[in-house]
């Protein structure tokens, strides 16, 4: 007799082909964070289908989908998102973007249809299923704010006991993934700038305070926060990405804008960042008779990994597709992913699916008009996701029983 789990991985292999089409879609069709309704539409059709409860919102094209079997069962939760970037898409491929200037280059098309397939293939073993499952199709996860913050405040993470998340990876092959215990991804934070100067004759600089000036050492004070006021044990990073100002070569400036990022992966440093930062604004400018206008940004917090969930993760991923193929990340990344607000709130991973094979040209870097993941990988991320959810109601609900044996 076979188990839940390889019944599971049988159903995954008898629809892969149908994920490989549904992803291609999405990739021919992708649309910007805010406006994912054709996606929307398609996995609603799809996941009523199933058999799947949907909760849909008014305000955004996100949306849940619950399989219920047993209200006393705990429920774990698998989260997709399903947005798309403003680049225009130059891989030549036959499913290319029909959407000019817009792609999913950040492989959000490969999220959704695993999150889809696994929907798909759990569902078909309905009667034998050990507790819930939920899976929570996110809008919006490239915008500033993040979608995730809108779909927790409708209820997303209510009853559910752990959260599952992956992303696609060109720096691992297609059939590998990576893990990650404790911090994975950094915070991500914006602020804006400006500096109040007083305009004069570019040769008369003494009846003016020049704003580009001032704006030049504040700059110049900025990137010594991290070498010279944070330990360097742990990585911070202020990043300035714009500056705008003055009006001609020959009037002392008046006015500059200046907007940049934070990313740090240690809380506390980062609630001290914007005191540091302040601190440097406000003395240079009243030194040099100017007024500054500051405002600092708390974004998405640092995404950190529960050692439990990524135990799960690990264990199944081995059984699955080996060892060897499962590797240990070490280092954590830079970059912020919303995925961290439903890791704040219950216990959850966040893993890598390799996606890179040279052959099919999908090792190019995330954020790049060649961008494409290999289908090959949507059955790894569907098999690996699925029986992590499922093992994770198999362990709850033995520790269930025992609680009730005692
Ligand atoms: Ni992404």
């Amino acid at each position: 007799m076979k188990n839940l789990k390889e019944k599971l991985f049988l159903t995954i292999d008898e629809i892969n082909e149908r994920i490989i089409t549904i992803r291609r879609d999405l990739h021919a069709h992708p649309e910007l964070s805010g406006q994912e309704e054709h996606t929307k539409y398609l996995v609603k059709g799809i996941l009523e289908v199933s058999g799947y409860q949907i909760k849909e919102s008014n305000k955004h094209f996100g949306l849940i989908a619950d399989l219920m079997v047993d209200e006393n069962a705990k429920t774990v939760a698998i989260r997709a998102d399903m947005d798309a970037l403003p680049i225009q898409e130059q891989t030549g491929k036959p499913y290319a973007s029909r959407e000019k200037g817009i792609m999913h280059a950040c492989g959000h098309d490969s999220h959704t249809a695993i999150a889809l397939g696994t929907a798909i293939a759990i569902a078909a073993h309905k009667e034998e299923l050990p507790g819930n499952l939920r899976f929570i199709f996110q809008p919006s996860e490239e915008s500033k704010e993040g979608g995730s913050v809108e779909m927790i405040e409708e209820g997303a993470l209510e009853g559910v006991s752990a959260i599952f998340g992956l992303h696609a990876y060109p720096y691992l092959n297609s059939g590998e993934i990576g893990y990650k215990y404790g911090v994975m991804m950094a915070s991500a934070d914006v602020f804006s700038i400006e500096i109040f100067g007083k305009s004069a004759h570019g040769a008369r600089p003494h009846e003016g305070v020049d704003a580009i000036l001032v704006t030049s050492m504040i700059v110049n004070s900025l990137n010594h926060i991290v070498s010279r006021m944070i330990d360097p044990l742990h990585p911070a990073v202020i990043s300035l990405g714009t500056i705008e100002g003055g009006k001609a070569s020959n009037i002392i400036c008046d006015h500059v804008l200046l907007k940049g990022t934070v990313r740090t992966i240690n809380e506390e440093i980062r609630n001290n960042i914007p005191q540091m930062m302040e601190a440097s604004i406000e003395g240079i400018s009243k030194s040099m008779g100017a007024k500054y206008k500051f405002d600092y940004e708390f974004g998405q917090p640092e995404l950190i990994n529960h050692e439990k969930i990524v135990n799960i993760i690990v264990d199944e991923a081995e059984k699955i597709i080996g060892k060897e193929k499962c590797i240990d990340l070490i280092d954590p990344v830079m970059g912020g992913e919303d995925f961290s607000e439903y890791l704040k709130l219950v216990p959850g991973a966040f893993f890598r699916l390799g996606t890179c094979d040279e052959e099919k040209k999908t090792c190019v870097p995330q954020h790049n008009s060649r961008f494409d993941v290999d289908d090959d990988a949507l059955q790894v991320g569907m098999k690996i996701m699925g029986a992590s959810a499922l093992q994770f109601l198999i362990q709850s609900n033995s520790l269930h029983k025992k609680e009730h044996d005692a």
